[in-house]
Protein backbone atom coordinates (compact mmCIF):
# COMPACT_ATOMS: atom_id res chain seq x y z
CA UNK A 1 0.00 0.00 0.00
CA UNK A 2 1.47 3.75 -0.65
CA UNK A 3 1.36 6.30 1.77
CA UNK A 4 1.24 9.82 1.27
CA UNK A 5 0.52 11.29 4.44
CA UNK A 6 2.91 12.23 7.46
CA UNK A 7 2.24 9.75 10.23
CA UNK A 8 2.07 11.21 13.52
CA UNK A 9 5.11 9.13 15.79
CA UNK A 10 3.05 9.46 19.12
CA UNK A 11 2.07 6.83 20.42
CA UNK A 12 -1.72 6.78 21.55
CA UNK A 13 -2.43 5.01 24.90
CA UNK A 14 -6.23 5.27 24.64
CA UNK A 15 -6.31 3.67 21.08
CA UNK A 16 -6.58 -0.34 22.26
CA UNK A 17 -8.63 -3.22 22.60
CA UNK A 18 -8.77 -5.44 25.44
CA UNK A 19 -8.05 -9.23 24.16
CA UNK A 20 -7.91 -12.68 26.34
CA UNK A 21 -6.03 -15.68 25.53
CA UNK A 22 -5.52 -19.01 26.94
CA UNK A 23 -1.86 -20.48 28.08
CA UNK A 24 -0.97 -23.48 29.67
CA UNK A 25 -4.74 -23.59 30.64
CA UNK A 26 -4.47 -20.48 32.37
CA UNK A 27 -6.76 -16.84 30.88
CA UNK A 28 -4.41 -13.49 30.74
CA UNK A 29 -5.68 -10.09 29.14
CA UNK A 30 -3.62 -7.66 27.57
CA UNK A 31 -4.50 -4.33 26.16
CA UNK A 32 -3.51 -4.90 22.48
CA UNK A 33 -2.34 -1.86 20.39
CA UNK A 34 -2.65 -2.94 16.81
CA UNK A 35 -1.76 -1.59 13.30
CA UNK A 36 0.72 1.53 14.47
CA UNK A 37 2.15 3.09 11.80
CA UNK A 38 5.61 3.63 13.70
CA UNK A 39 7.41 6.04 10.84
CA UNK A 40 6.40 9.32 9.70
CA UNK A 41 6.47 8.71 6.07
CA UNK A 42 5.70 5.51 5.74
CA UNK A 43 6.53 3.58 1.78
CA UNK A 44 4.22 0.99 3.08
CA UNK A 45 2.11 1.13 5.53
CA UNK A 46 1.32 -2.97 5.24
CA UNK A 47 4.20 -3.73 6.74
CA UNK A 48 5.56 -0.48 8.31
CA UNK A 49 3.52 -1.16 11.64
CA UNK A 50 3.57 -2.85 14.70
CA UNK A 51 1.38 -4.42 17.27
CA UNK A 52 1.76 -3.95 20.90
CA UNK A 53 0.36 -6.40 23.46
CA UNK A 54 0.88 -4.96 27.53
CA UNK A 55 -0.45 -7.26 30.25
CA UNK A 56 -3.69 -5.51 31.95
CA UNK A 57 -2.10 -6.34 35.48
CA UNK A 58 0.40 -3.55 34.97
CA UNK A 59 -2.48 -0.84 34.49
CA UNK A 60 -3.87 -1.63 37.88
CA UNK A 61 -0.51 -1.28 39.09
CA UNK A 62 0.51 -4.92 39.51
CA UNK A 63 3.88 -6.58 39.23
CA UNK A 64 4.37 -9.92 37.41
CA UNK A 65 7.10 -11.86 38.56
CA UNK A 66 8.78 -8.85 39.84
CA UNK A 67 8.27 -7.02 36.87
CA UNK A 68 6.11 -3.73 36.76
CA UNK A 69 4.76 -1.21 34.05
CA UNK A 70 7.90 0.43 34.28
CA UNK A 71 10.44 -2.54 33.96
CA UNK A 72 9.08 -5.38 32.34
CA UNK A 73 11.39 -6.11 29.35
CA UNK A 74 10.19 -5.88 26.04
CA UNK A 75 10.06 -8.96 23.69
CA UNK A 76 10.57 -8.03 19.62
CA UNK A 77 9.78 -10.69 17.53
CA UNK A 78 9.65 -10.28 13.86
CA UNK A 79 8.09 -12.55 11.52
CA UNK A 80 10.19 -12.66 8.70
CA UNK A 81 11.06 -15.21 6.49
CA UNK A 82 12.84 -15.99 3.47
CA UNK A 83 13.56 -12.14 3.33
CA UNK A 84 10.21 -11.71 2.06
CA UNK A 85 7.98 -8.33 3.63
CA UNK A 86 6.12 -9.23 7.03
CA UNK A 87 3.45 -8.50 8.37
CA UNK A 88 3.67 -8.18 12.30
CA UNK A 89 3.16 -10.79 14.44
CA UNK A 90 0.03 -10.80 16.59
CA UNK A 91 -1.94 -12.64 18.97
CA UNK A 92 -3.77 -14.52 16.87
CA UNK A 93 -1.48 -14.99 14.04
CA UNK A 94 2.30 -15.42 15.49
CA UNK A 95 3.18 -17.68 12.29
CA UNK A 96 6.30 -16.95 10.63
CA UNK A 97 6.69 -17.23 6.86
CA UNK A 98 9.31 -19.32 5.19
CA UNK A 99 11.64 -19.36 2.41
CA UNK A 100 8.30 -18.82 -0.09
CA UNK A 101 6.44 -16.63 1.99
CA UNK A 102 4.17 -19.12 3.36
CA UNK A 103 3.63 -19.80 6.71
CA UNK A 104 5.94 -21.93 8.04
CA UNK A 105 5.37 -25.55 9.06
CA UNK A 106 2.47 -24.92 6.88
CA UNK A 107 1.10 -28.27 5.00
CA UNK A 108 3.04 -27.30 2.05
CA UNK A 109 6.87 -26.89 3.39
CA UNK A 110 9.10 -29.89 3.45
CA UNK A 111 8.44 -31.79 6.82
CA UNK A 112 11.42 -32.63 8.22
CA UNK A 113 12.40 -36.68 8.39
CA UNK A 114 12.05 -36.80 12.15
CA UNK A 115 10.52 -34.83 14.47
CA UNK A 116 11.71 -35.09 18.37
CA UNK A 117 8.58 -35.05 20.79
CA UNK A 118 6.54 -32.47 21.04
CA UNK A 119 8.43 -30.83 18.52
CA UNK A 120 5.73 -28.14 17.50
CA UNK A 121 4.20 -28.06 21.24
CA UNK A 122 5.50 -24.71 21.48
CA UNK A 123 6.22 -23.47 17.94
CA UNK A 124 4.60 -19.99 17.82
CA UNK A 125 3.39 -19.45 21.01
CA UNK A 126 6.38 -17.09 21.71
CA UNK A 127 4.04 -14.19 21.96
CA UNK A 128 1.78 -15.82 24.60
CA UNK A 129 4.33 -17.03 26.34
CA UNK A 130 6.05 -13.68 26.79
CA UNK A 131 3.30 -12.06 27.91
CA UNK A 132 2.45 -14.88 30.45
CA UNK A 133 5.71 -14.52 32.33
CA UNK A 134 5.06 -10.57 31.93
CA UNK A 135 6.91 -9.06 29.07
CA UNK A 136 5.29 -6.69 26.87
CA UNK A 137 5.38 -7.43 23.66
CA UNK A 138 6.36 -5.56 20.68
CA UNK A 139 6.33 -6.78 16.78
CA UNK A 140 7.02 -4.85 13.78
CA UNK A 141 6.16 -6.01 10.54
CA UNK A 142 8.77 -4.95 7.39
CA UNK A 143 9.51 -4.79 4.11
CA UNK A 144 10.94 -7.44 2.62
CA UNK A 145 12.63 -7.90 -1.34
CA UNK A 146 9.58 -8.63 -3.32
CA UNK A 147 7.58 -5.60 -2.36
CA UNK A 148 6.85 -3.00 -5.13
CA UNK A 149 5.03 0.21 -5.16
CA UNK A 150 2.59 0.79 -7.49
CA UNK A 151 4.83 2.33 -10.12
CA UNK A 152 5.98 -0.82 -10.25
CA UNK A 153 9.06 -0.13 -8.29
CA UNK A 154 11.18 -2.34 -5.37
CA UNK A 155 10.57 -0.96 -2.03
CA UNK A 156 11.92 -3.65 -0.24
CA UNK A 157 15.39 -4.39 -1.13
CA UNK A 158 18.11 -4.68 1.21
CA UNK A 159 18.77 -3.20 3.73
CA UNK A 160 14.94 -1.99 4.06
CA UNK A 161 13.99 -4.70 6.14
CA UNK A 162 16.35 -4.42 9.02
CA UNK A 163 16.12 -0.36 8.61
CA UNK A 164 12.14 -1.06 9.70
CA UNK A 165 12.98 -2.95 12.62
CA UNK A 166 14.72 -0.15 13.63
CA UNK A 167 12.39 2.40 12.99
CA UNK A 168 10.36 0.12 14.92
CA UNK A 169 12.94 0.66 18.05
CA UNK A 170 13.18 4.38 17.43
CA UNK A 171 9.59 4.77 18.05
CA UNK A 172 9.09 3.12 21.13
CA UNK A 173 12.42 4.52 23.02
CA UNK A 174 10.35 8.05 21.46
CA UNK A 175 7.74 6.78 23.50
CA UNK A 176 9.26 5.63 26.07
CA UNK A 177 6.81 7.96 28.55
CA UNK A 178 3.91 6.55 26.91
CA UNK A 179 4.58 3.01 26.31
CA UNK A 180 4.95 0.79 29.51
CA UNK A 181 8.29 -1.01 29.72
CA UNK A 182 11.65 -0.68 29.81
CA UNK A 183 13.41 0.61 26.47
CA UNK A 184 16.73 -1.00 27.45
CA UNK A 185 15.84 -3.94 27.95
CA UNK A 186 14.43 -4.59 24.24
CA UNK A 187 15.30 -8.61 23.13
CA UNK A 188 14.85 -9.39 19.35
CA UNK A 189 13.85 -12.87 18.62
CA UNK A 190 13.44 -14.36 15.46
CA UNK A 191 13.83 -17.33 12.80
CA UNK A 192 16.10 -17.97 9.74
CA UNK A 193 15.97 -14.79 7.82
CA UNK A 194 14.29 -13.18 10.72
CA UNK A 195 16.76 -15.02 12.96
CA UNK A 196 19.51 -12.94 10.60
CA UNK A 197 17.18 -9.50 11.32
CA UNK A 198 17.41 -10.16 14.82
CA UNK A 199 21.24 -11.05 14.80
CA UNK A 200 21.16 -7.54 12.64
CA UNK A 201 19.33 -5.76 15.45
CA UNK A 202 22.02 -6.83 18.04
CA UNK A 203 25.24 -6.33 15.97
CA UNK A 204 24.27 -2.32 14.25
CA UNK A 205 23.07 -0.74 17.00
CA UNK A 206 23.01 3.07 16.10
CA UNK A 207 25.37 2.73 13.60
CA UNK A 208 25.29 5.72 11.49
CA UNK A 209 25.81 3.41 8.55
CA UNK A 210 21.73 3.50 8.67
CA UNK A 211 20.76 6.86 9.16
CA UNK A 212 20.13 8.26 5.98
CA UNK A 213 18.02 5.10 5.36
CA UNK A 214 16.04 5.99 9.38
CA UNK A 215 15.72 9.46 8.48
CA UNK A 216 14.51 8.56 3.90
CA UNK A 217 11.29 7.32 6.23
CA UNK A 218 10.60 9.86 9.04
CA UNK A 219 11.97 7.42 11.86
CA UNK A 220 12.64 8.60 15.37
CA UNK A 221 15.04 10.19 15.52
CA UNK A 222 16.26 7.92 18.61
CA UNK A 223 18.42 4.80 19.61
CA UNK A 224 18.15 1.76 17.73
CA UNK A 225 20.48 -0.54 19.83
CA UNK A 226 18.82 -3.84 21.82
CA UNK A 227 19.78 -5.06 25.11
CA UNK A 228 19.90 -8.81 23.60
CA UNK A 229 19.12 -11.44 20.72
CA UNK A 230 17.26 -14.35 20.24
CA UNK A 231 18.08 -16.02 16.51
CA UNK A 232 16.94 -19.33 15.89
CA UNK A 233 18.64 -20.86 12.47
CA UNK A 234 20.15 -17.57 11.21
CA UNK A 235 20.37 -17.35 7.28
CA UNK A 236 23.51 -14.90 7.64
CA UNK A 237 26.60 -13.65 6.69
CA UNK A 238 25.32 -14.36 2.72
CA UNK A 239 28.23 -12.61 1.20
CA UNK A 240 30.53 -15.79 2.88
CA UNK A 241 27.87 -18.76 3.09
CA UNK A 242 28.82 -20.20 -0.75
CA UNK A 243 32.03 -21.30 0.54
CA UNK A 244 31.17 -22.36 3.75
CA UNK A 245 27.88 -24.29 2.53
CA UNK A 246 30.45 -26.13 -0.18
CA UNK A 247 32.98 -26.66 2.69
CA UNK A 248 30.19 -28.50 4.44
CA UNK A 249 28.49 -30.22 1.58
CA UNK A 250 31.46 -30.96 -1.27
CA UNK A 251 31.13 -34.29 -2.23
CA UNK A 252 27.83 -34.75 -1.36
CA UNK A 253 26.66 -34.34 -5.39
CA UNK A 254 22.78 -35.16 -4.57
CA UNK A 255 20.50 -32.62 -3.42
CA UNK A 256 16.78 -32.52 -2.18
CA UNK A 257 14.53 -31.37 -5.29
CA UNK A 258 11.84 -30.04 -3.26
CA UNK A 259 12.64 -26.21 -3.00
CA UNK A 260 13.67 -25.93 -6.50
CA UNK A 261 11.10 -27.65 -7.70
CA UNK A 262 8.64 -25.30 -5.59
CA UNK A 263 10.15 -21.83 -6.69
CA UNK A 264 10.04 -23.30 -10.19
CA UNK A 265 6.28 -24.56 -9.54
CA UNK A 266 6.47 -28.04 -10.07
CA UNK A 267 3.94 -29.78 -8.06
CA UNK A 268 5.76 -33.23 -5.97
CA UNK A 269 4.74 -35.28 -3.67
CA UNK A 270 7.75 -35.48 -1.54
CA UNK A 271 11.41 -34.66 -1.87
CA UNK A 272 12.55 -35.95 -5.16
CA UNK A 273 16.80 -36.44 -5.49
CA UNK A 274 18.43 -34.97 -8.37
CA UNK A 275 22.03 -34.98 -9.34
CA UNK A 276 24.53 -32.34 -9.51
CA UNK A 277 25.79 -30.94 -12.78
CA UNK A 278 29.44 -31.84 -13.98
CA UNK A 279 29.46 -27.36 -13.53
CA UNK A 280 27.95 -27.54 -10.30
CA UNK A 281 30.38 -29.93 -9.25
CA UNK A 282 33.35 -28.03 -10.25
CA UNK A 283 31.40 -24.82 -8.77
CA UNK A 284 31.31 -26.96 -5.52
CA UNK A 285 35.39 -27.73 -5.59
CA UNK A 286 36.01 -23.77 -6.33
CA UNK A 287 34.05 -22.60 -3.59
CA UNK A 288 35.58 -25.18 -1.02
CA UNK A 289 38.79 -24.05 -1.87
CA UNK A 290 37.54 -20.17 -0.97
CA UNK A 291 36.63 -21.64 2.40
CA UNK A 292 39.95 -22.12 4.33
CA UNK A 293 41.05 -18.54 3.76
CA UNK A 294 38.30 -16.42 4.99
CA UNK A 295 38.00 -18.53 8.53
CA UNK A 296 41.73 -17.88 8.92
CA UNK A 297 41.26 -14.62 8.06
CA UNK A 298 38.86 -14.02 11.15
CA UNK A 299 41.95 -15.60 13.15
CA UNK A 300 38.78 -17.39 15.57
CA UNK A 301 40.08 -18.81 19.21
CA UNK A 302 38.37 -21.58 21.12
CA UNK A 303 37.23 -20.77 25.04
CA UNK A 304 41.12 -21.91 25.82
CA UNK A 305 42.54 -19.45 23.41
CA UNK A 306 43.90 -21.86 20.73
CA UNK A 307 43.35 -20.71 17.19
CA UNK A 308 41.29 -22.39 15.15
CA UNK A 309 41.95 -23.02 11.72
CA UNK A 310 41.79 -25.30 8.54
CA UNK A 311 43.74 -26.30 5.75
CA UNK A 312 43.60 -26.27 2.49
CA UNK A 313 41.29 -29.24 2.32
CA UNK A 314 39.35 -27.76 4.99
CA UNK A 315 40.43 -29.80 7.39
CA UNK A 316 41.69 -29.01 11.10
CA UNK A 317 40.73 -27.93 14.88
CA UNK A 318 38.27 -25.74 13.16
CA UNK A 319 36.50 -28.75 11.98
CA UNK A 320 36.88 -30.12 15.08
CA UNK A 321 35.34 -27.15 16.91
CA UNK A 322 31.96 -27.84 14.64
CA UNK A 323 31.84 -31.20 15.39
CA UNK A 324 32.32 -30.45 19.00
CA UNK A 325 29.02 -28.44 19.16
CA UNK A 326 27.17 -31.70 17.32
CA UNK A 327 28.55 -34.05 19.93
CA UNK A 328 27.47 -31.64 22.91
CA UNK A 329 24.06 -31.51 20.80
CA UNK A 330 23.98 -34.86 20.64
CA UNK A 331 24.88 -35.55 24.87
CA UNK A 332 22.43 -32.87 25.69
CA UNK A 333 20.05 -35.68 24.12
CA UNK A 334 21.49 -38.36 25.51
CA UNK A 335 21.03 -36.73 28.75
CA UNK A 336 17.82 -36.53 28.27
CA UNK A 337 16.92 -39.95 27.74
CA UNK A 338 17.21 -40.07 23.54
CA UNK A 339 18.56 -43.31 22.36
CA UNK A 340 21.22 -43.03 20.17
CA UNK A 341 22.85 -46.47 20.09
CA UNK A 342 21.82 -46.93 16.33
CA UNK A 343 23.21 -43.60 14.36
CA UNK A 344 25.97 -45.27 12.51
CA UNK A 345 28.41 -42.42 12.19
CA UNK A 346 28.08 -41.80 16.26
CA UNK A 347 30.14 -43.21 18.67
CA UNK A 348 28.42 -43.62 22.22
CA UNK A 349 30.63 -45.25 25.07
CA UNK A 350 28.52 -45.65 28.55
CA UNK A 351 25.96 -42.48 27.60
CA UNK A 352 28.79 -40.06 26.41
CA UNK A 353 28.78 -39.12 22.66
CA UNK A 354 32.33 -39.64 22.50
CA UNK A 355 32.82 -39.38 18.48
CA UNK A 356 30.81 -38.04 15.16
CA UNK A 357 32.29 -39.20 11.31
CA UNK A 358 31.69 -36.05 9.71
CA UNK A 359 30.79 -36.98 6.05
CA UNK A 360 28.26 -39.73 6.78
CA UNK A 361 26.76 -37.17 9.13
CA UNK A 362 26.52 -34.69 6.78
CA UNK A 363 25.27 -37.35 3.96
CA UNK A 364 22.53 -38.02 5.81
CA UNK A 365 21.63 -34.48 6.67
CA UNK A 366 21.61 -34.68 2.80
CA UNK A 367 22.08 -31.40 0.64
CA UNK A 368 19.27 -29.09 -0.04
CA UNK A 369 21.19 -26.04 -2.14
CA UNK A 370 22.99 -26.39 -5.52
CA UNK A 371 26.63 -24.75 -5.52
CA UNK A 372 26.41 -21.55 -5.22
CA UNK A 373 24.18 -22.05 -2.42
CA UNK A 374 22.88 -18.40 -1.93
CA UNK A 375 25.08 -16.49 -4.83
CA UNK A 376 22.98 -18.31 -7.53
CA UNK A 377 24.81 -17.52 -11.41
CA UNK A 378 21.15 -17.18 -12.71
CA UNK A 379 20.03 -14.75 -9.86
CA UNK A 380 17.66 -16.88 -8.80
CA UNK A 381 18.35 -17.59 -4.81
CA UNK A 382 16.21 -15.43 -2.59
CA UNK A 383 19.63 -13.55 -1.45
CA UNK A 384 19.93 -12.13 -4.75
CA UNK A 385 16.59 -10.70 -4.91
CA UNK A 386 17.67 -9.40 -1.66
CA UNK A 387 20.01 -7.31 -2.87
CA UNK A 388 18.38 -6.00 -5.84
CA UNK A 389 17.47 -2.26 -6.17
CA UNK A 390 14.51 -0.39 -7.08
CA UNK A 391 14.56 -0.62 -10.63
CA UNK A 392 16.37 -4.20 -10.62
CA UNK A 393 14.92 -7.02 -9.58
CA UNK A 394 18.01 -9.04 -8.27
CA UNK A 395 22.05 -8.95 -8.26
CA UNK A 396 24.96 -10.76 -7.41
CA UNK A 397 26.74 -10.08 -3.85
CA UNK A 398 29.99 -12.36 -3.99
CA UNK A 399 33.06 -11.65 -6.57
CA UNK A 400 33.14 -15.08 -7.40
CA UNK A 401 29.57 -15.80 -8.44
CA UNK A 402 29.69 -12.22 -10.50
CA UNK A 403 33.24 -13.28 -11.73
CA UNK A 404 31.54 -16.63 -13.12
CA UNK A 405 28.07 -15.39 -13.98
CA UNK A 406 27.40 -16.06 -17.95
CA UNK A 407 25.58 -13.25 -18.69
CA UNK A 408 26.46 -9.40 -17.71
CA UNK A 409 25.25 -8.82 -14.23
CA UNK A 410 25.82 -6.18 -11.64
CA UNK A 411 27.11 -6.67 -8.02
CA UNK A 412 24.91 -5.21 -4.99
CA UNK A 413 26.69 -2.47 -3.63
CA UNK A 414 29.58 -3.38 -0.62
CA UNK A 415 28.44 -1.10 1.52
CA UNK A 416 25.15 -2.44 1.47
CA UNK A 417 26.18 -6.06 1.50
CA UNK A 418 28.02 -4.91 4.45
CA UNK A 419 24.57 -3.77 6.45
CA UNK A 420 22.90 -7.05 5.88
CA UNK A 421 26.04 -8.60 7.41
CA UNK A 422 26.14 -8.79 11.88
CA UNK A 423 30.21 -10.17 10.95
CA UNK A 424 30.84 -6.89 9.89
CA UNK A 425 29.69 -4.40 12.62
CA UNK A 426 30.01 -6.84 15.70
CA UNK A 427 32.29 -4.54 17.83
CA UNK A 428 32.95 -2.34 15.94
CA UNK A 429 33.56 1.16 17.41
CA UNK A 430 30.49 2.69 15.73
CA UNK A 431 28.21 0.25 16.80
CA UNK A 432 26.71 -0.53 20.06
CA UNK A 433 26.43 -4.51 20.00
CA UNK A 434 23.61 -6.09 22.13
CA UNK A 435 25.79 -7.77 25.07
CA UNK A 436 23.51 -10.30 25.47
CA UNK A 437 23.13 -14.01 22.27
CA UNK A 438 20.99 -16.87 22.26
CA UNK A 439 21.58 -18.92 19.22
CA UNK A 440 20.34 -22.41 18.07
CA UNK A 441 20.87 -24.09 14.73
CA UNK A 442 19.22 -27.74 14.27
CA UNK A 443 21.56 -30.36 13.59
CA UNK A 444 19.70 -31.65 10.47
CA UNK A 445 19.38 -27.95 8.95
CA UNK A 446 20.73 -27.62 5.81
CA UNK A 447 19.49 -24.20 4.73
CA UNK A 448 22.94 -22.90 5.41
CA UNK A 449 26.27 -23.85 6.64
CA UNK A 450 27.01 -25.07 10.35
CA UNK A 451 30.23 -23.08 10.06
CA UNK A 452 28.37 -19.99 9.45
CA UNK A 453 26.77 -20.25 13.07
CA UNK A 454 29.79 -21.32 14.93
CA UNK A 455 31.76 -18.47 12.75
CA UNK A 456 29.02 -16.15 14.43
CA UNK A 457 28.83 -17.49 17.64
CA UNK A 458 32.71 -17.09 18.13
CA UNK A 459 33.20 -14.12 16.67
CA UNK A 460 30.79 -12.67 19.13
CA UNK A 461 32.08 -14.78 21.97
CA UNK A 462 36.07 -13.72 20.83
CA UNK A 463 35.01 -9.78 20.90
CA UNK A 464 34.03 -9.57 24.46
CA UNK A 465 29.95 -10.24 24.02
CA UNK A 466 28.14 -13.36 26.06
CA UNK A 467 27.14 -16.32 24.07
CA UNK A 468 24.62 -18.85 24.73
CA UNK A 469 25.22 -20.87 21.26
CA UNK A 470 23.74 -24.62 20.97
CA UNK A 471 23.48 -26.78 18.04
CA UNK A 472 19.45 -28.50 18.84
CA UNK A 473 19.84 -32.33 18.12
CA UNK A 474 17.35 -33.40 15.49
CA UNK A 475 16.06 -29.76 14.91
CA UNK A 476 15.56 -28.97 11.36
CA UNK A 477 14.83 -25.31 9.83
CA UNK A 478 12.77 -24.00 13.08
CA UNK A 479 12.49 -21.83 15.56
CA UNK A 480 11.13 -20.86 19.08
CA UNK A 481 11.43 -24.88 19.65
CA UNK A 482 12.97 -24.40 23.44
CA UNK A 483 10.80 -21.47 24.98
CA UNK A 484 11.52 -22.58 28.37
CA UNK A 485 14.72 -22.70 28.08
CA UNK A 486 14.59 -19.43 26.05
CA UNK A 487 12.69 -17.35 28.71
CA UNK A 488 14.71 -18.78 31.57
CA UNK A 489 17.92 -17.19 29.76
CA UNK A 490 15.80 -14.02 29.22
CA UNK A 491 14.70 -13.86 32.72
CA UNK A 492 18.77 -13.98 33.72
CA UNK A 493 19.80 -11.56 31.18
CA UNK A 494 17.36 -8.89 31.94
CA UNK A 495 18.78 -9.18 35.60
CA UNK A 496 21.88 -8.51 34.81
C1 LIG B 1 15.16 -18.77 4.65
C2 LIG B 1 15.64 -20.02 4.28
C3 LIG B 1 16.67 -20.12 3.40
O1 LIG B 1 17.18 -21.31 3.03
C4 LIG B 1 17.23 -18.97 2.84
O2 LIG B 1 18.22 -19.09 1.95
C5 LIG B 1 16.76 -17.72 3.23
C6 LIG B 1 15.73 -17.62 4.13
C7 LIG B 1 14.03 -18.69 5.61
O3 LIG B 1 13.46 -19.73 5.95
O4 LIG B 1 13.70 -17.57 6.06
Amino acid sequence: MKAQEIYSLEFNPEKYTTETFTFEDKTYTVRAFEHIIYVANPIDTTYQQMNIYIPEDYFKGEQIRGFTRETAPIFFPNGVGGYMPSAPMSLNNQGRRNIFGQPRNGAQMPQPPQQPPGANMKQGSAIHYALAKGYIVASAGARGRSLQNSEGLYTGKAPAGIVDLKAAVCYLRYNADRIPGDKDKIISNGTSAGGAMSTLLGATGNDPDYKPYLQEIGAADMPDDIYAVSAYCPITNLNHADCAYEWQFNGIDTYQSRMFDMIEGIQSSGPTTRELTPLQIKTSNQLKALFPAYLNSLELKDDQGSLLTVNESGEGNFKEFVIGYVLSAAQKALNNGSDLTNIPWLTVENKKAVKLDFEPYVRQMQRMKTPPAFDAFDMDAPENHLFGTATLPAQHFTAYSYDHSPDKSTLAKTEIINMMNPMYYIGKKSSKTSRFWHIRYGTIDNNTSLAIEVILATWLKNKGFEVDFELAWDRPHMGDYDLDELFEWMDKAVKR
